[in-house]
Parts: C-alpha cells; structure tokens; sequence
C-alpha cells in the first residue's frame, strides 16, 4: 500500500495578534487576497479578521502546511501574536469554501461576535486556561457559521 492513500491529518490553529499600524479596509483586503492566492498551493483554508487593531486568523489544513504557514506569519513584523491555540484533531475544515475568508467589520458589526472579539482582544494574551480556549474555539465556531450563511 502506497502512502498516498493514507489521509495526513488535519490541523486548525488560530491566533490573535496586535498589528504594528492600523489597516484599513483596502490593506486589509490586499492582505487577505494575496495570503488567499499563496494559501491555494498550501491547500489551507481559513478566516482572517481586523478589529480596532487586532488581528485574529484561522488556519487550517494538512498539518505540516499548516504549522510551516503559522511559523511564517508569526514572523512577520506587521503585527505580534499574542495567543495561539492549535487543535488537537480537527474531523473537517470549518472553511472549505476559502483559502482565506476576510470577514470585513461592516459584517462583523451585524453579528453579536464583534463586541466579543474586541473585547478578547483588548485583554491580551489573557488567561492560559481551558474556560479561555473554549471561548476562542466557540468564536471560531460561531464566526464559520457567520461566514457559511454570507457564503
Ligand atoms: C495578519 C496576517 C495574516 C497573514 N496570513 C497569511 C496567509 O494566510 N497565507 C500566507 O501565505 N501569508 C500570510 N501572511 C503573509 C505572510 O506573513 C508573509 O508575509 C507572506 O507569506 C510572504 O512571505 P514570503 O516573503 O516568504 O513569500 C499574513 C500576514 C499577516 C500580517
């Protein structure tokens, strides 16, 4: 039996992150079309958000990919990861429809996630506990909702 016919297993890992300037809504959309474009040889698809100066992205694919991707964007002086989680084993992605979904803030506002996020955000790398992760993986949980009915 050849590799190839054994599936890799697949990873999501998300972060927040504070940016080094403010974005606006044409950065924020060169960002994500270009992290879309280069995502497609990846195979990883994911969400990408800005709200009042933070970041939160979510990444997912073929594990090896998918960490390789978070090293990289980790270095990049745009912005500083504060919080990073990482599944533990992810069935199906949450994204399937997109390389990278950029959720503008005009979306966000029509949502009861956006008060949430901000407020996530402003406390920073917060508590490293599991009622923390819980929340952030329901915020990434609701936000593939959010997006799945935009399509
Ligand atoms: C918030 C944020 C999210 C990013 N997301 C991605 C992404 O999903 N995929 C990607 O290829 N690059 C992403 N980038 C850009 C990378 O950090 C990096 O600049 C880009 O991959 C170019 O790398 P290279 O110069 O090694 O080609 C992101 C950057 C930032 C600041």
């Amino acid at each position: 039996m050849s590799n190839a016919s054994v599936p890799s297993p697949l990873t999501g890992i998300v972060y927040y992150s504070k940016a080094s300037r403010p974005f606006d809504d044409e950065a924020l959309q060169a960002l994500a079309g270009q992290a879309s474009q280069d995502n497609v040889e990846l195979n990883v698809t994911g969400l990408l958000l800005y709200v009042e100066g933070y970041f939160m992205q979510y990444i997912e694919g073929e594990s090896k990919a998918t960490h390789a991707l978070m090293e990289k964007v980790r270095q990049d002086e745009r912005h500083t990861v504060l919080k990073e989680l990482t599944t533990e084993t992810l069935a199906a992605r949450l994204f399937p429809a997109w390389n990278m979904r950029w959720l503008r803030d005009s979306e966000l506002r029509e949502t009861r996630l956006h008060e949430q996020l901000a407020r996530r955000f402003a406390q920073g790398e917060g508590n490293d506990d599991a009622a923390q992760a819980q929340e952030i993986w329901r915020l990434v949980d609701g936000l593939a909702d959010v997006c799945a009915k935009l399509t």
